[in-house]
C-alpha cells in the first residue's frame, strides 16, 4: 500500500501586507508555495475595526497569479455580490452571524460563478451550519475574535475542527476546512492533524523573517499518511 501525504492550502492574508508598497508582497506570494490570497474586508460594523475594500482588491487582482478568497466581516454581505465578483473574488465567504437568508446568499454567490463559504466566530456552534452543508464549498472557523490580525489562537477551534469533519461527512459535503486567526508554525501541525484543510495566516507569515519560508513550512504539514 502506498502512503499518500495530503498538504493543507495556504492562504496568507493581504492585512498583514505592507500597504504602502504591496506589490513585493502580491509577488512574494506569487512565487511561494500559497495557494490563495486570503483578503480580509472589513465594515466597522460587523467587527470592530475598518480595513479595505474595492479598490485595494482590484488592485490585488490585477497582479495575482493565484485565487482571491475574500472574508467578508461585513454586514449584509448581499448587497455587494456582483461587485465581489467584479473586483475579482474567486471564493466568496460570508458570516452565519451577518446573514438572515443564508441559503438565498450562498446559492447568489455560486451564480455569479463564485466558490461560496460561510464563516464561524468562535461563538458559533458548528451544527448551526447541518442545512446548508451540501451546499457550500468552504466553512471558515475564526480561530480568533474576527476583526483584528495577530491575535492568538483559540484553543477550543480544535474542537471545532472534529465537529466539523464529522458534519461534513454526515451531510456528504465537499466543504473545504478553513482555519483563521492565531495561526503559526508552534501550531499549524495541530491544527492540521484536527482536520483542518486550508491554514489562514496573516501575521505569522508577513512578521517573519523569510514569510516565502513561512509559507513552505505551513504548507509541508503533514494530515496523516492515506491508504
Ligand atoms: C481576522 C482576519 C484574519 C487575520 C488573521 O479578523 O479574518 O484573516 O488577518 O491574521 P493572523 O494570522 O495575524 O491572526
Ligand atoms: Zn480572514
Amino acid at each position: 500500500m502506498k502512503a499518500k501525504i495530503k498538504t493543507p492550502l495556504v492562504a496568507p492574508s493581504m492585512l498583514s501586507a505592507n500597504f504602502a508598497n504591496l506589490l513585493p508582497d502580491i509577488e512574494m506570494v506569487n512565487q511561494s508555495q500559497a495557494d490563495w490570497f486570503h483578503m480580509d474586508i472589513m465594515d466597522g460594523r460587523f467587527v470592530p475595526n475598518i480595513s479595505f475594500g474595492f479598490p485595494v482588491l482590484e488592485a490585488v487582482k490585477q497582479h495575482a497569479a493565484k485565487p482571491l478568497d475574500v472574508h467578508l466581516m461585513i454586514v449584509e454581505p448581499e448587497k455587494y455580490l456582483p461587485d465581489f465578483y467584479k473586483a475579482g473574488a474567486s471564493l466568496l465567504t460570508v458570516h452565519y452571524e451577518a446573514c438572515t437568508h443564508l441559503h438565498r446568499t450562498i446559492f447568489a454567490i455560486k451564480e455569479l460563478g463564485m466558490k461560496a463559504g460561510v464563516a464561524l466566530n468562535p461563538h458559533t456552534p458548528v451544527i448551526l451550519l447541518q442545512d446548508i452543508m451540501a451546499h457550500i464549498d468552504l466553512v471558515c472557523l475564526m480561530s480568533v475574535n474576527p476583526g483584528f490580525g495577530g491575535q492568538k489562537f483559540i484553543p477550543h477551534t480544535l474542537v471545532k475542527i472534529r465537529q466539523l469533519r464529522q458534519l461534513i461527512q454526515e451531510t456528504q459535503s465537499a466543504a473545504l476546512i478553513e482555519i483563521d486567526g492565531g495561526v503559526d508554525t508552534g501550531n499549524f501541525q495541530t491544527i492540521v492533524n484536527a482536520g483542518a484543510d486550508v491554514l489562514v495566516a496573516g501575521s505569522s507569515v508577513f512578521k517573519s523573517q523569510n514569510p516565502a519560508a513561512t509559507i513552505a513550512t505551513l504548507k509541508n504539514a503533514h494530515a496523516g499518511t492515506l491508504a
